[in-house]
């Protein structure tokens, strides 16, 4: 939180990944070095209209040039907004917020589980794994969604080295199922110094954490709620625990233990 920075930056690359997808990179930000997977920024329309920030996983960082990348679904009115930026267009960001992922033991096996638009901070974990020298063949990526046009970016994912399995509940690419189901027998068959990480919508998330707590398998899962404030103040995000009580995603998370959460 003290390493958080609120700036203004400029759209420096815009990809239309196609299907309503966009990655878009901004630049300079200074604690574009601070950002662990897992964490997000907060990032303000530059629209006066809408007065609340969206939240965002950071799906990648240069921290050599302060570039932060966001990949982006167009789901409503804030990201109509920002699929209409161009190049050169400023807006500002609040972050990194939230607390990331722990890593792995370098020699355990990573399994991620990643559903629909829960794919970016997974692709960034990956990403930091790998550069901290753990062995991508130990790394399983499982990648689920409804269609074919929800599964992106597959070729960068496949260039990381890591066992990419795509999974589609149409069968319209990879195989045929939810994603947890292949998840499930991984998890039976090589259980053992296994790691799960996983996000995605909240039914999804559920199930990874059933599998995590039956089959005693650790891991964490990184949850999405509304969030007006982003920073701990306004109590819009927050969920129950199983040992009662309550977390705020924002800032107790938005990554949480299996089993910590009453999914
Ligand atoms: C920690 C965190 C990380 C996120 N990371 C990403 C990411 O990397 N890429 C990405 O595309 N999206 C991500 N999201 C979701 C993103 O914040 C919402 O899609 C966005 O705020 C929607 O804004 P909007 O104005 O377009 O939609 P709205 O008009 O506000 O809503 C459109 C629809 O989306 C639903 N919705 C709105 N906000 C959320 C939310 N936070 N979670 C789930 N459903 C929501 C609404 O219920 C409604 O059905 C993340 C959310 C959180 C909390
Ligand atoms: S979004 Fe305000 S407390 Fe979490």
């Amino acid at each position: 939180m003290t390493r958080m920075k609120c700036e203004t930056v400029r759209l420096t690359e815009r990809r239309d990944l196609r299907n309503d997808y966009f990655s878009f990179t901004f630049a300079p930000f200074s604690a574009a070095d601070k950002c662990r997977p897992g964490q997000f920024v907060h990032l303000k329309l530059p629209v006066g209209e809408v007065y609340f920030r969206r939240a965002f996983s950071v799906a990648s960082v240069d921290t050599a040039k302060a570039e932060l990348e966001l990949i982006v679904k167009v789901v409503g009115r804030g990201t109509r907004i920002l699929a209409a930026l161009r190049r050169g267009d400023s807006t500002n960001l609040l972050g990194p917020l939230g607390q990331p992922f722990k890593p792995p033991r370098k020699r355990e096996r990573v399994v991620l589980v990643a559903g629909g638009i829960g794919f970016p901070p997974l692709l960034f974990l990956a990403q930091k794994l790998i550069t901290r020298g753990h062995d991508p063949k130990h790394i399983t990526f499982f990648y689920g969604g409804r269609s074919r046009s929800d599964i992106i970016e597959r070729n960068r994912i496949r260039k990381l080295g890591v066992n990419l399995r795509i999974v589609t509940e149409d069968g319209t690419l990879g195989e045929q199922g939810l994603v947890t189901d292949p998840v499930k027998v991984a998890l039976q068959d090589h259980g053992d110094n296994c790691r799960l990480f996983a996000c995605g919508p909240e039914g999804m998330l559920k199930a990874v954490n059933e599998l995590g707590l039956t089959l005693n398998v650790p891991g964490q899962l990184s949850l999405e709620a509304p969030m007006p404030c982003g920073i701990g103040v306004c109590l819009g995000c927050v969920v129950p625990l199983t040992a009662g009580g309550y977390a705020r995603v924002c800032c107790d998370g938005p990554v949480f233990e299996i089993g910590e959460v009453a999914l």
